[in-house]
């Protein structure tokens, strides 16, 4: 298939670029950014509310995975207005040429967040039906809202394809180095203090980044037309234990200070990825265990 990846020079996007191109797909990817990371297809420097531009790059496509947002919640809080413009008007912008070029299929990348981050569904399983956050307490959980209703909307009014693919929390190579498991590494690694708010038994789950490609990749099966996939790890992993792990990987003890915990510091929840393994034939393949050795090995052979 023909497929354009908006966002494919970012961290994620990377990942998912390669991944279709070893499945046999012809790969664009359209971004503000160049590629670095040696991605080996064709790439258009392009905004991706630049309609114009959007649509003549896009014709002919098959599938366009779209990608592109602003990822980090810290810029999203400091710039609202070009942020939500990259995360929710951009879909917008992608759909329309969907429905102008008749491509076959649109697929966002949506996150775990828009189940809300606090309260709400602790200590819940949660699926694909579990409702939208009521009362979101981050911009970037309403833009991303947003982006899958227009999804939605699309479908309704104008028969345009969509999958949504809501991520969990993703670590691994090209990773963003303020993330928390780049910053732990770092500090292990240079001696630094690591600082864990409360008992540190808050827990997370975390998807290597390559097996978060390879469920998106799964997503562009005939299977995926017009659902909504969880993707993320199967093990609940405390704060603790990425420092415990690290620790046992790096052949290093960490210096940790344990701090009062924060307030609203949700202890976790459980989000169930069963459906992309039933419907898909997707799952992790690697253990956090495994996955942290490969990208620490990475790491330290400093081509992360
Ligand atoms: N990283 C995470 O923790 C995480 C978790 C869940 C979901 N997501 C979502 O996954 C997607 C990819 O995230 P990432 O971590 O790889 O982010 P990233 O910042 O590494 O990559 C985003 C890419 O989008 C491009 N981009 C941004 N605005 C653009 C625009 N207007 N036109 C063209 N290109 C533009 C950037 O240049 C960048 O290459 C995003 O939609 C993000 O919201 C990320």
């Amino acid at each position: 298939m023909k497929v354009l990846v908006t966002g494919g020079s970012g961290f994620i996007g990377s990942h998912v670029v390669d991944v279709l191109i070893e499945d046999g797909h012809e790969v664009l990817i359209y971004d503000l950014a160049e590629p670095v990371y040696g991605q080996k297809c064709e790439y258009i420097q392009g905004d991706v509310n630049d309609y114009e531009r959007l649509i003549g790059s896009s014709r002919g496509y098959d599938a366009v995975y779209h990608m592109a947002a602003e990822a980090n919640v810290n810029i999203f809080y400091e710039k609202p207005v070009i942020s939500n413009y990259n995360t929710s008007n951009s879909a917008i912008s992608v759909l329309e040429c969907a429905r102008e070029n008749n491509i076959g299929r649109v697929l966002l990348s949506s996150t775990e967040w828009i189940y809300g981050s606090t309260g709400e569904c602790e200590d819940t399983q949660i699926t694909e039906e579990t409702n939208y956050a009521q009362n979101p307490d981050h911009l970037y959980t309403s833009s991303k809202i947003a982006a899958e209703l227009f999804c939605k909307n699309y479908s309704n009014l104008y028969g345009v394809n969509f999958t949504i693919m809501r991520y969990g929390i993703p670590f691994g190579e090209h990773a963003r180095p303020e993330t928390v498991t780049p910053i732990f590494i770092n500090k292990i690694l240079t001696g630094g203090e690591i600082t864990i708010h409360g008992e540190g038994s808050q827990t997370r789950q975390f998807i290597y980044v390559r097996d978060l490609a390879e469920g998106n990749a799964a997503c562009l099966k005939p299977e995926g037309r017009n659902q909504v996939f969880n993707i993320n790890g199967r093990e609940v992993i405390t704060i603790l234990d990425i420092v415990r792990t690290l620790e046992e990987i790096i052949g290093k003890k960490a210096r940790v200070k344990f701090i009062e915990n924060r307030k609203g510091n949700y202890k976790g929840r459980f989000i169930s990825s069963e459906k992309a393994e039933r419907l898909l034939g997707w799952k992790p393949k690697f253990t956090y265990r495994e996955a942290m050795e490969k990208y620490v090995k990475k790491i330290l052979e400093g081509t992360r």
